[in-house]
């Protein structure tokens, strides 16, 4: 193996966030326990989204932002990222962490991973 080369130590793996009535329709909720804040949202049609809480603009809390179709709006300067993604809307650029989410007998998790 070459000395250089990297390699990828993480290991994934889904993690409890909240029962899915527990997150409000286009509402959000602040996670902790990850390895960065996470926003996890609910969409009008219970799709659950999870972005690291930071806007790629300037840092914004997305997790206060208006969630309307499989997007938010930052509540900082108002761009649209969108939930699945978590990339800005053109002619904005950049993207935050986007999380796979999954709801399984009502409760939502969201797939992070810790580096071993
Ligand atoms: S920090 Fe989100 S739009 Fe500026």
């Amino acid at each position: 193996m070459n000395a250089r080369s990297s390699v990828d130590m993480s290991v994934a793996h889904w993690q409890a966030v909240c029962r899915l009535e527990e997150l409000p329709v286009l509402g959000a909720r602040r996670w902790l326990q990850g390895p960065e804040p996470i926003a996890v949202f609910r969409n009008a049609q219970d799709q659950v989204f999870a972005l690291a809480d930071r806007c790629p603009h300037k840092g914004g809390p997305l997790s206060q932002g208006i969630v309307f179709g499989d997007r938010v709006a930052c509540p900082l300067h108002n761009w649209t990222i969108g939930l699945s993604d978590g990339c800005a809307d053109a002619p904005d650029e950049g993207c935050t962490t986007a999380y796979r989410t999954r709801v399984v007998d009502g409760v939502v998790m969201i797939e992070v991973s810790d580096t071993v």
